[in-house]
């Protein structure tokens, strides 16, 4: 019985670990991003990896505002930072758990998302 508990609570320890970079995508996916955002590849939106290597710095507090910046561009939507293309406004994840699901996802972006090439056309507001 005490093994049993103690295996329980060692397989709950490895699924909390190797949990949040694939939790972060499937909130991706949960939330619609992935029609318009692949990893890798310009689809609608830019790549994440592209996003991740515009955004990237080595300031702590700039990183900070930086995703601060990402998130409020989720959820007030809009275009001219990547091209003319606008992202359409998410004010379901504005509030609440949900904006604390796109935080995540913007967490996972900067921190997990292999950087690619920041595009030419990239305008930073
Ligand atoms: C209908 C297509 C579409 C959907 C759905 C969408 N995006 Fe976007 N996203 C875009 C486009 C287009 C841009 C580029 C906007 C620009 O150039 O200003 C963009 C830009 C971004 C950026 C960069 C913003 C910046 O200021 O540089 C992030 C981060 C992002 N999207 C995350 C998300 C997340 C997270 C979701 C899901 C909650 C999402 N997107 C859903 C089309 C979309």
């Amino acid at each position: 019985m005490k093994l049993k508990l103690v295996s329980l609570l060692a397989a709950t320890c490895v699924a909390a670990i190797s949990l949040p970079a694939v939790a972060s995508e499937d909130l991706a996916k949960a939330n619609g991003c992935t029609a318009c955002h692949q990893l890798d590849k310009k689809v609608i939106g830019p790549a994440y990896g592209q996003v991740s290597a515009c955004y990237a710095t080595k300031d702590a507090k700039k990183l900070v505002d930086n995703k601060a910046k990402l998130v409020k561009h989720v959820i007030d939507g809009g275009a001219g930072v990547f091209g003319q293309i606008p992202m359409p406004a998410h004010p379901q994840l504005k509030d609440g758990a949900k904006n604390a699901e796109l935080v995540k996802i913007v967490d996972w972006i900067m921190k997990d998302v292999k950087a690619t090439e920041c595009p030419k056309e990239f305008k930073p507001k």
